[in-house]
Order: C-alpha cells, then structure tokens, then sequence
C-alpha cells in the first residue's frame, strides 16, 4: 500500500488500525497510539473512541455512549458528538470507498446548507421550534467558518446559495523559495568558516568541498534533486528545517526552545484584578481568532531591507491550532485542519497546577467578558479545594522530548487520561493563573519566570508546553505568553500579542455592562488517574525542572546612551550595527570568534520561516580585532572603515538571507536528500568544520516591539549565549542569557561589555565625524567585500519592493 501510493505521490504518515496484527510490523513513529493501546490484542471489549464516539470495530458501528454530566445544561459539546455522529452514519450509508456520487443539497448530509439547517432544528435545547432569528444565531455563532449569505428574511434557507470560504493557503499567491546555485553556496560556505576553523581543518574542508562540487560528482546530483523537489513542493525546505530546527530535538521545552513575551508588569491589587485582567485577555484572544477563522487578518508587508513585499501568513494560522505532539525520536506538529464543522471551543485554565476546561461558547453563544470572569472565578474556587487537588501532571510536558513521550505513553493507557490529553491537545491556548512566584518584579526576574515557571516550588507545574500558546496571568502582576515556537516565529508572536495589548489597551474591560448567560455550567476539571509509573515519571522531570531553573543566567538590560535613530543618523543598518557589537562583545570576552546564528525572516516566500545570516563575517573579525589590539596603531580613521566594511558584509548577507540565497537552509536541504536517496552521507557533511560551524554559540535575533514588552529565549549549547534584542528610538534592549554551569560565560559579565563595546562604537563615529568634518554618508570606499549579493539564478523567482506599500504593519520584517 505504501508502494501504491507513493508512485502517486503520497506518503503514509502515521496508521490507525483496530487490528493489532496489521500495525504491529510498523515502526513505532508511524502507529498512532491510541487505537494500540485501546485494542491490545486479547481486548474483550473492542471499542475505541472516534469523533468523540465509541467505535465498536468489530461491527463497524458508531454510537453515541453517553455519559454522566457534571453540569445540567449540556453545552454544545454535547450536541455536537450527537449531531456528528448521526450525520458521519448517514455519510457513509451514501457513500462507499469504491463509488461516489453527486447527491444535491436536500439529500446531502454532507452539505453546509443542510447541515446548518439541521443544527438549528436539533432539539438540544428543549425547543419545540427554530425561529428564523435563532436559526441566525447558529448561523453567527458558526461565522467563523462562513462567509455567510444569510436569506432575506422570510426566503428559504434551501434557495440560498452558500459559498465557502477559499481555504487556500495564506501565502500561495508568494513566489516559491528559491534554491541558490551550488557553487555560490559552496564559495560561501568557506568564506563564513575560514577564520573560524585551523588551517589544517580548513584545508580538509576545502578539499571536501572540491569533491562535492565536482562536475557530475554528488553535489550536482542532489542540487538536482533539490531543484525537483523545488518544483511539487510549496516551500522544498520546509519539512527538513522544520524537523532539524524542532522536531528533532529531544531537548526540553521550556529554556532550550520556547520563547516568551514578558508584559509590562501590572499592578493588581487584590486577586480578583488578576482575573479581571485574565478575563479581557481572554476575550481579546476570541476576537483576534475571529479573525484568523475568517481569513479577515490583514496581509504584512515587509519593513526595513527591501520593503514593501507581501509577507506569507501561514504561521498565524497555526497560533491557536496547533500542537507539539512529543514522540519517541521526532515529535510531530499536529495541525487541527480547519474544518467546515467546527469543533465547539474551548480554552485550558492551569491552575495551581490543575488544568480546567473553559467553554467559550455555550448555548451557541460565545461567552462575554462578564461570563469568562464568574468562570474563571469559579475555576479558582476549584483549584483551592486541597482535597481535589491532583498530581501536577504539567510538569512532565518540561522534560526531555523523549522522557515525555514515553510517560505520555504511560498515561495513554488509562482513559481517563486519553479524554484529559485529548481535551489538552485540541484546546485554542492555555491561561496559566499563577501564584506569585515571590520574586523580585525586575524584567531579568519576569523574564525567567516566563521561561521556566520558576521550577516545581513555584509555578513551573502550572504549564502545558506543547501548546503554542500559554497566557501567564501571575497574581503577582507578572504577565506574558510563553510560545512553543514549532508553528511560528516570533515575530508573529509580537504582532498577535501586540493586538491582544492594544486591545486591552483600547477597549475597556466591558464587566460592568455585559448581560451574562445565566447559569453557566461549571468548568470541569480534567482528571488524572496516576499510576506508580507516573509518579516515577513525575519526579524525575521535578528533578530536570529544578536543575534547569538553577541554571539559567538570565540578564535583561536596557541600553539607555542611544537607539536605532542614532544608528540611522549614520547612515547604517540598526540590525547589522547591534550584530557587529555582538561580535565585539563575544570576541572582548572570549578572545576568538564564534559561529553565530542571526534569524532572518523568509517569509517573502510561499510558506517562508526563517534562514540564518551567518553575522561572524570575516569583517567583523577584522573591525573587533582592531578595536581589541590595545598595541595595534590603527587609527581611528581605519577603525571606522573597518567598522563600515563589517556593517556592509553584515548588511549584505541580511540581504541574501531575506531573499532566499542565504547557505544554511540549502546546506540542510541537500544533506537531508541525501539522506533521504539513501546516499552515504558526503564528506563535506561528515567534516569537522560542517559541525562547528553549525554550533551555535552566539544564538541572536531581532524582536522588536511597539509596545511595551519584550522576548527573550535560552541559550541553544551548553557554552553558548541567548541575545535577543528590541531595538527602539532611542534605547536598546537585550535579552542575554547563558547557563550557570558552564564555566566560560556569564550574561552580567557579556553585558557589561556588550555595552561598553557599544559606547566605543559611538565614540568612533563620533570622532571620526569630528575629525574629518564630513557627515556620515555609508560611503566607504567599495571593496573586496567577503558576501556579495548573490546573482539570482534560473530558479530564482525575482523579487521587487513594492513601491508603494498599502499596508504597512509595525513589524519589522
Ligand atoms: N541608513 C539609514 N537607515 C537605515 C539603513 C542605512 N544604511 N539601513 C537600514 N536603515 C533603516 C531601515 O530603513 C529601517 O527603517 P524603519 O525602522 O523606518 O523601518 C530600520 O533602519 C531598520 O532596518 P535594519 O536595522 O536594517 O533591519 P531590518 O528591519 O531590515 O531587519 C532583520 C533585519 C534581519 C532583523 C529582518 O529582516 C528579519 O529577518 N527579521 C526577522 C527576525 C526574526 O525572525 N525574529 C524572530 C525569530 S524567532
């Protein structure tokens, strides 16, 4: 079967299977668990929930097994499982896998119209009759999935013609990513790692790279490979990054991968402000999914280097559909597909470490902020209950990928646990209510909190790290969203918590004045039911937490002296200014440079993420080493030119990474078809300079903010350093962060030079204006720069500033 589809071109990913015997022979990565687990071979009751439905295998029968509910009112969940399931019977009473046929839309169980005339008709709510108006209130409430045609009042719903919105992706009208040409990528690669690496190492490499760039040799094999893949994929690197840059990765979440946004602290003043705040939040998330669930978000264009092209907006689509699913060796990014009918919503409240299911729309009717404030009151109500209180389950989401998986196998066997992690898995975001985590309220302190929750003592169970999404509402007024970051970068993060601040900011909080539905059912606890393997499993990632939040050396720092319009004023790039003192720093600290990772936003192309600009530019080097060489005679003058060549390099390369022609993303895509031809991997991958010039010890990236907050992320090697930066007018922030136990860094210490480093630069352009009476005017003498800005190649799609921006949008990519 795995034959005959991938002659069409497709690939199984992962099997369900009721029979034990047909999944059994397939690797583990490739079998959902649950349907395993639940149908073990000698089941005497072979049932297994689908749809929300119990499926007897045997017969191939769906029924609705209802159970006891703890509220009521049954919300709409209920009377979805009834609805689906009678409608997933009559679909496959019309259909079978062999024929099809065109059934219209009065006969069709499958077709909108129908559908949502017969949603309104179903007698949930002990109506005995649907009114037009009520029949238009299950039309609003479903809007999100419709570009609605309601009828004219008193025509029949039967002679309207609904049309569906165009679910094609945010992004397929953008040009595809280009694969740069092999030779160009090659003379780059070793242009970025010769004053990295010895001489004997760089000879090695070079004579790796002559092999592979050999006529008719392996390089130009796979580049062809590469271009083909080019043609039937939207985006030919997407998959390999994705799985190198995440999937892969076995390290734990929180520190080593999740970034967070820390709010402006807020000053609450009794525990009910914190909700308060939680519920405006909450209801500015709903208006903002709106949004997305209408396809109504407006388009980015690029800012700053080459502005003004259209941006691709897949990533927000995944902010609140998405999920992190951890496996054995990979974990897989479960997208929820958008679909006609749509699940009811719901949101995680955590909760002194217990997870709360909160409705947001109940009786068809999505909950207002009066609403969502008496539910999470009553959420907080539950959770002091010491009685009720259940094992902080959350704490295994921080371990190691691996560790997780295995004790989320464990967990799947109960079914208790498979409703809790299934209600989890398909939730929109989490709302964490955190205790107050008694630290100093300093942005270093709020950032750390964010981070890792502040281990098992303090709020660090309180958190459910797959989702990308968590809102941190701490009592104590620290604030933020820690963001799982598989499904998106930051700077969609920034720009979708930007809307939720200026929301809150611009719409006040509607409490007083909403009518509340009455009788709200209570939000119901997820249970837990925890085995002695568990509980080892539970204080060992206890353990891993609490070594983690020892670990972290976290400094934030505000660079007051100037910002990016001094910068500009010289006629530079702010970004590229900001990654040469970066270099300066790191060389100021550690004497040598390191290879440095700077992200750079691809999204100007068709399912764009991000590639890297590789900022320790030969130039670079040169500039630190004669700002370092306190016996060097270079004068001030040169100094400047120096500066001036490692700011065009770097500028340079910002421009190769932005369009497609960077090396990294190429570099990946032909080891990884290598790889997946089944070849011997290449040499030039095997080499030394190849692993060194992937460890990134600077891991650096530009976040900015246009309004108060900040992010920050951990390092990504246990020497290395996190600097995340939010270049401003006229000040500078930056995020750094290091690990205690390694013995060569230090984020005060990297600081402190960082912004002395800074101070110097000033006084050199300064003083060299003073000296020479000119304005800056960037004009340095042109030279044999290292980075050349690439030729475009055949398969380079050519991409033009728009010259006139329509929209555009405070990011700043
Ligand atoms: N003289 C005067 N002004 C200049 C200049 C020069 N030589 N060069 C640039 N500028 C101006 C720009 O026009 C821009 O002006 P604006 O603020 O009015 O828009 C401003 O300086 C900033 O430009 P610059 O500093 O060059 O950076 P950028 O905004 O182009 O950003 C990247 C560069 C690499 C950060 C950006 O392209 C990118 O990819 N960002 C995404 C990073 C990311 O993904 N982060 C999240 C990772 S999770």
């Amino acid at each position: 079967m795995r034959q005959c589809l991938a002659s069409g071109g497709f690939e199984i990913c992962l099997w369900a299977n009721n029979f034990p015997s047909v999944v059994s022979h397939l690797p583990s990565a490739a079998r959902t668990e649950s349907t395993e687990l639940g149908l073990a071979e000698n089941c005497t009751d072979p049932q297994e929930q689908a749809l929300g439905l119990q499926w007897h295998c045997l017969t191939d029968q769906l029924c609705y097994k209802p159970k006891s509910m703890e509220s009521k009112i049954p919300t709409m969940r209920h009377g979805y499982k009834v609805f689906i399931g009678t409608r997933v019977s009559k679909i496959q009473d019309l259909t079978s896998l062999l024929t099809s046929r065109y059934v219209d839309t009065a006969n069709n169980p499958a077709d909108n119209l129908k559908t949502l005339a017969e949603l309104a008709a179903q007698n949930w709510e002990q109506k005995s009759e649907v009114t037009e108006r009520e029949l238009k209130e299950v039309l609003a409430a479903m809007e999100p999935c419709y570009r609605r045609d309601l009828p004219s009042s008193g025509s029949s719903l039967s002679s309207t013609h609904q049309k569906l919105p165009t679910l094609v992706a945010a992004g397929s009208d953008l040009p595809k990513l280009p694969v740069p040409a092999l030779g160009e990528t090659l003379d780059l690669y070793l242009r970025c790692v010769k004053h990295l690496l010895s001489e004997e190492q760089f000879l090695r490499t070079q004579r790796a790279v002559t092999v592979f760039a050999a006529p008719g040799g392996v390089g130009e094999q796979l580049q062809k490979k590469l271009l083909e893949r080019r043609e039937h994929k939207a985006n030919w690197v997407y998959d390999y990054w994705l799985n190198d840059m995440y999937l892969n990765n076995r390290l734990s979440l929180p520190v080593n991968s999740s970034p967070v946004m820390v709010f402006p602290q807020q000053n609450f003043r009794a525990p009910i402000d914190s909700l308060r705040f939680a519920a405006h939040l909450i209801s500015g998330v709903l208006e903002y999914k709106a949004q997305l669930d209408t396809r109504t978000l407006p388009k980015d264009y690029a800012r700053g280097q080459l502005a003004g092209t259209p941006l691709c907006m897949e990533q927000y689509y995944r902010l609140f559909t998405s999920y992190r699913l951890p496996g054995p060796q990979r974990d897989t990014l479960v997208a929820q597909e958008s679909s006609v009918m749509p699940e009811p919503e719901h949101i995680i409240v955590a909760c002194k470490n217990q997870f709360f299911v909160l409705d947001v729309v109940i009786n068809f009717r999505r909950l207002n902020e009066r609403d969502l404030l008496t539910q999470l009151e009553k959420i907080v109500k539950m959770a002091a209950s010491e009685e009720e209180r259940l094992p902080p389950i959350g704490l295994l989401t921080s371990d190691g990928r691996t560790e997780w998986a295995e004790s989320r196998r464990v967990l799947m066997k109960e079914s208790t646990n498979r409703d809790s992690l299934d209600m989890i898995e398909r939730c929109m975001c989490l709302v964490c209510l955190d205790d107050s985590s008694g630290a100093d309220l300093s942005d270093t302190s709020r950032a750390t909190t964010m981070l890792h929750g502040g281990g098992v003592g303090k709020n660090g169970g309180n958190r459910w790290y797959d989702k990308p999404m968590q809102f941190v509402v701490g009592s104590d007024g620290c604030c933020g969203v820690v963001c799982e970051h598989s499904p998106f970068e930051g700077i969609v993060l920034v720009q979708c918590t930007e809307y939720l601040l200026k929301y809150m900011i611009g719409s006040p909080s509607k409490l007083v004045r909403a009518a509340s539905v009455s009788e709200l059912p209570a939000p119901r606890r997820l249970r837990w039911k925890c085995t002695p393997e568990i509980h080892k499993h539970l204080s060992s990632s206890a353990d891993k937490l609490n070594k983690l939040v020892r670990n972290l050396d976290m400094n934030v720092h505000k660079f007051h002296d100037y910002g990016k319009e001094f910068i500009k004023k010289q006629k530079m790039s702010p970004d590229a200014f900001i990654q040469v003192a970066l270099q300066l720093a790191y060389y100021k600290c550690h004497g040598r440079p390191v290879s440095t990772y700077e992200s750079a936003s691809i999204r100007r192309f068709r399912e764009g993420r991000v590639d890297n600009i590789r900022s320790a530019t030969p130039e670079a080097l040169d500039f630190v080493r004669a700002m370092t060489d306190l016996k060097s005679s270079t004068s001030d003058t040169e100094k400047m030119d120096k500066l001036r060549g490692a700011i065009n390099a770097q500028t340079k390369y910002t421009i190769l990474a932005i369009t497609g022609m960077a090396i990294d993303n190429h570099l990946l895509g032909l080891r990884e078809i290598a790889q997946e031809l089944k070849m011997e991997k290449p040499e030039l991958f095997k080499d030394e300079a190849y692993l060194i010039s992937n460890q990134f010890i600077l891991s650096t990236s530009q976040v900015p903010t246009s309004v108060e907050m900040f992010c920050c992320y951990g390092p990504v090697l246990p020497d290395g350093y996190g600097a995340c930066y939010n270049p401003q007018s006229h000040h500078l922030l930056f995020c750094v962060s290091s690990f205690r136990n390694s013995a060569r860094t230090c984020s005060a210490g990297f600081v402190r030079v960082l912004e002395q480093g800074l101070r110097e630069m000033r006084d050199l352009c300064q003083k060299t204006q003073a000296h020479t009476g000119s304005e800056p005017n960037g004009k340095s003498k042109e030279r044999a720069l290292g980075v050349e800005v690439r030729a475009q190649n055949a398969a380079t799609p050519q991409i033009k500033p728009k010259e006139n921006p329509t929209e555009p949008r405070s990011n700043n990519v």
